[in-house]
């Protein structure tokens, strides 16, 4: 399978029919992907997806470019199934963690990619976890905790943000261009 040159609906096809229902809205397009690597995968470093779904942007990604692209996602159903893809695909340079973004060392990335992960705690269209509810505080800490995250970053991290209002990026970032009507941003660190 040529992952460098497939379509959405052919990747959409290997995900079960719920998942391929909620990817308009929850999962990165590709044509998404390769302009988010194209800045992001240029010195072949690590590059973390902050929620990793299952698995679209690391796994196209992977496949365009040989950076390290790590993903993590709280849904272990999820993860299951970008492993299996990863392995069907033959990649190599993918991995995937499950767990909270909260418990993981940022000092292991180089570059990170967020495509509006705490949406879902203000947002429950096209929910994937029936138990969720709207907690507007929860999603206040987490853009908090992120953005100072994202603000210990050492000098000349990227960052690649996919739709949502940006608040998690410290004003430590630059904006250095943006894209798809101001949906997807291209963030460096000045200092
Ligand atoms: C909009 S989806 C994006 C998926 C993927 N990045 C992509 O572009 O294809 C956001 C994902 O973030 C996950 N997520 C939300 N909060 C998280 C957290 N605290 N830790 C890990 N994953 C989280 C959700 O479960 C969801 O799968």
């Amino acid at each position: 399978m040529e992952l460098a040159h497939i379509s959405d609906e052919e990747f959409d096809s290997h995900y079960p029919l719920k998942i391929r229902k909620v990817s308009g809205t929850q999962w990165t397009p590709i044509s998404v992907v390769k302009k988010a690597i194209a800045y992001l995968g240029v010195d072949e470093q690590s590059i973390l997806d902050i929620g990793s779904g299952a698995g679209k942007f690391c796994l196209i990604a992977g496949a365009l470019v040989n950076s390290k692209i790590i993903g993590i996602e709280k849904k272990e159903s999820l993860v299951k199934l970008s492993q299996k893809l990863m392995v069907e695909f033959g990649l190599k340079n993918v991995s995937f963690i499950h767990g909270d973004i909260k418990e993981l060392d940022f000092s292991q990335f180089d570059h990170f990619y967020f495509f509006n992960a705490f949406e879902e705690n203000v947002n429950l269209n096209d929910r994937l976890d029936r138990d969720l509810t709207i907690d507007p505080e929860y999603h206040q800490i987490m853009i908090d905790w992120l953005n100072q995250k994202f603000d210990e970053a050492p000098k000349g991290t990227k960052i690649v943000t996919y739709c949502g209002d940006c608040r998690e990026i410290p004003d430590s970032y630059s904006l250095v261009k943006s894209s798809n009507r101001g949906k997807l941003r291209f963030w460096v660190k000045r200092d």
